[in-house]
């Protein structure tokens, strides 16, 4: 194997990135080696580069994009069973980086990370995709759900399941998400529907008005309106009763206004993300306790615990992080120019994608008699050609009188639909018919008799007979 690897990376605070040569780096303590597969360049990012946050003029050089997703390589010589066997080597993790190891982010081709917070990329969601939840999605997770962190800390609301979630009343909570258009808006959002809370409210421009109330909102104010004007409109809705605001996007004296919101008969909680101005005074008076969330998992270790044990699944069940465009390769120009564009008012997110055998998704359908045979088998084909092919089985069909309603009743129409060789000819030709008329486009598999489930060898026979189908039809 090679021993240096090309990185971009901040070599001036203030000045754009540079290509540089970097040795492999080997893992320590906890760490995993990582082959990156594609990384998100976040407008933190371009405050690092440009303003030098965190000190990270000490540090240089220093490679960016802390949102990073790639291929487990290696481990420390000391690293904890528990992680290896979680991650085996050849798993997809998305993890976000530690941001106090300079060498650690995603603009290179090999990193080493901690996985103790990290996840495996669900099957059914490409590399590209998981780069963009990492650092977003765990900001806004702790924003709503943790109380650790100290002065950074979140709005304390307990995740069901943790302590305190017995006594605490989600369906009678109302939480503010100011700034719901962000992506760490689009984020909370979600979380919050997910952990049941009875009104989430929000504040977004007004293109974002149906997307926002699609992922969990129940009511989006507009962002646009006078402040007074906007104050009026939320208390006619809460009736001045307001607990819990997370701003994601104000700065400066633009942060009052959360405070403005804020009211009743319990203690208000408001968080930020970015540094604001507001009157201590007020917030004492209003008996209103604020923070600033530095969103990094090792800082809140509960909410962490919750959410990379949750985000694989929530990711694979749909979650949304927000659009992005990529960029193939270590793009050296393009990664500086994302960067310009974030210091420049853009809000376009880029992630670099390194890998470029991506494999093609296909959404199955199965049809046949013995459910846990069939998934067995495609359990086994998934495996097999996973490098080419990312099999997503999304419905089975126990019997011919259900394959109408499920094709018809799934929102992503599946690629192939598979007849299990237990299905009989004349059975066989009515699906057939019935996937030709409802889902024209789709391809099917109608899995000779003779290539028996039952039989160990012939299941092998199967196998192969359906790997050659998916390779000759993809
Ligand atoms: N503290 C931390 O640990 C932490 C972690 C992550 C991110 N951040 C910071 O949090 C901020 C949000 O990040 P992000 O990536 O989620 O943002 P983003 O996705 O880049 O936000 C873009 C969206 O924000 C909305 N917007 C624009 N101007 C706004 C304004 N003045 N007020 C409210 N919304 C506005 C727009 O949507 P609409 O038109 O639909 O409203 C726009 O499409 C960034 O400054 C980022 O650096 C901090």
């Amino acid at each position: 194997m090679a021993t240096t690897q090309t990185a971009l990376a901040l070599t001036t605070i203030a000045a754009p990135l540079t290509k540089i040569e970097l040795p492999i780096p080997t893992p320590k303590g906890n760490e995993v080696l990582l082959r990156v597969t594609a990384a998100a360049i976040a407008p933190f990012d371009q405050k690092l580069r440009d303003y030098g946050l965190f000190n990270i003029g000490s540090r240089l050089p220093a490679v960016l994009a802390l949102d990073l997703v790639g291929v487990v390589e290696g481990y420390s010589s000391t690293i904890s069973n528990e992680l290896k066997t979680k991650f085996p080597t050849g798993t997809h993790i998305f993890v976000q980086a530690n941001l106090f190891n300079p060498l650690g982010g995603g603009l290179q081709q090999y990193t080493t990370v901690d996985p103790t917070f990290a996840a495996a990329v669900p099957k059914s969601v490409s590399d590209v995709a998981a780069a963009s939840f990492p650092i977003n999605a765990f900001t806004s997770f702790a924003s709503l759900f943790s109380d650790e962190g100290g002065e950074h800390r979140g709005l304390g609301i307990p995740f069901p399941g943790t302590p305190g979630a017995e006594e605490f009343d989600y369906k009678g909570t109302t939480v503010m998400i100011l700034g719901g258009g962000t992506r760490c808006g689009k984020l909370a959002i979600q979380f919050a529907k997910i952990a049941g809370i009875g009104r989430v409210l929000t504040t977004a421009g007004k293109g974002s008005k149906g997307e926002l109330e699609r992922l969990g909102a129940s009511v989006v104010f507009d962002r646009g309106l006078e402040e007074g004007k906007l104050v009026e409109e939320v208390r006619k809705v809460t009736g001045g009763e307001l607990a819990y605001v997370y701003d994601t996007m104000s700065t400066g004296k633009d942060q009052e206004l959360g405070v403005k919101l804020l009211g009743g008969k319990k203690k208000g909680f408001f968080v930020t993300l970015l540094e604001g101005e507001v009157d201590e005074g007020v917030l004492k008076e209003k008996d209103v306790e604020k923070w600033q969330m530095t969103g990094v998992s090792g800082m809140h270790p509960s909410a962490a615990a919750v959410m990379w044990g949750n985000i694989g699944e929530w990711v694979g069940s749909g979650l949304e992080g927000g659009g992005f465009k990529v960029v193939e390769g270590l793009d050296l120009e393009k990664a500086n120019a994302t960067m310009d564009a974030y210091r420049d008012g853009g809000f376009e997110r880029i992630e670099i994608h390194q890998d470029f055998k991506m494999a093609t998704q296909i959404h199955i359908v199965t049809v046949g008699k013995d459910k846990q045979k069939e998934k067995d088998v495609l359990t086994r084909l998934t495996k097999d050609v996973e490098k080419q092919y990312t099999l997503v089985h999304v419905a089975h069909c126990e019997s011919l009188n259900v394959v109408k309603h499920v094709l018809t009743s799934l929102i992503v129409p599946p690629k192939l639909l598979i007849c299990s060789p237990n299905i009989f000819d004349e059975e066989q030709e009515e699906i057939r018919e019935i996937a030709n008329r409802v889902l024209p486009d789709m391809k099917l598999v109608m899995v000779p008799n003779d290539l028996d489930l039952k039989d160990k060898e012939k299941s092998q026979g199967l196998l192969e007979y359906l790997k050659e189908q998916v390779e000759s039809r993809f």
